[in-house]
């Protein structure tokens, strides 16, 4: 029998917040999900930036660096994060939420 988890990724910034003088707006603002569903954060930013790191913030309040990236996508067995510093936007796409995916997330850029 499968569970129905309801899995809520917020983020940090739930509107707009500025990196260093760059905006950055995330979105979705607040997402629930079920188990196993797959899931893509954005980060879009008002200028170009030469890199982008993802952050995970768990219920106990400490910091996850989860990926620093400069160009092109980078993946591992559940994440994979993309930056298109053209279109200037960055992803986190998390394949197969589980309960322990439960977090806020944010993006830094510079
Ligand atoms: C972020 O950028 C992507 C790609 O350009 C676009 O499809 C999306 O609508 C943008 N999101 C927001 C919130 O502006
Ligand atoms: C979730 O993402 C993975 C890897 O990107 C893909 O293989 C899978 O089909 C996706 N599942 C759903 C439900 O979209």
């Amino acid at each position: 029998m499968k569970r129905k988890w309801g899995i809520l990724l917020g983020l940090l910034c739930i509107q707009i917040c500025w990196v260093r003088g760059v905006k950055v707006e995330q979105s979705p603002s607040v997402l629930s999900l079920q188990e196993g569903a797959n899931s893509t954060l954005w980060c879009n930013f008002s200028d170009i930036v030469s890199s982008v790191q993802w952050f995970q913030q768990n219920p106990e309040g400490s910091l996850i660096s989860l990926v620093f990236i400069a160009s092109g996508t980078k993946q591992n067995e559940k994440l994979s994060s993309t930056v298109n510093s053209k279109e200037r936007y960055s992803t986190l796409h998390i394949t197969a939420s589980q309960l322990e995916d439960a977090a806020t997330y944010l993006c830094a850029a510079e």
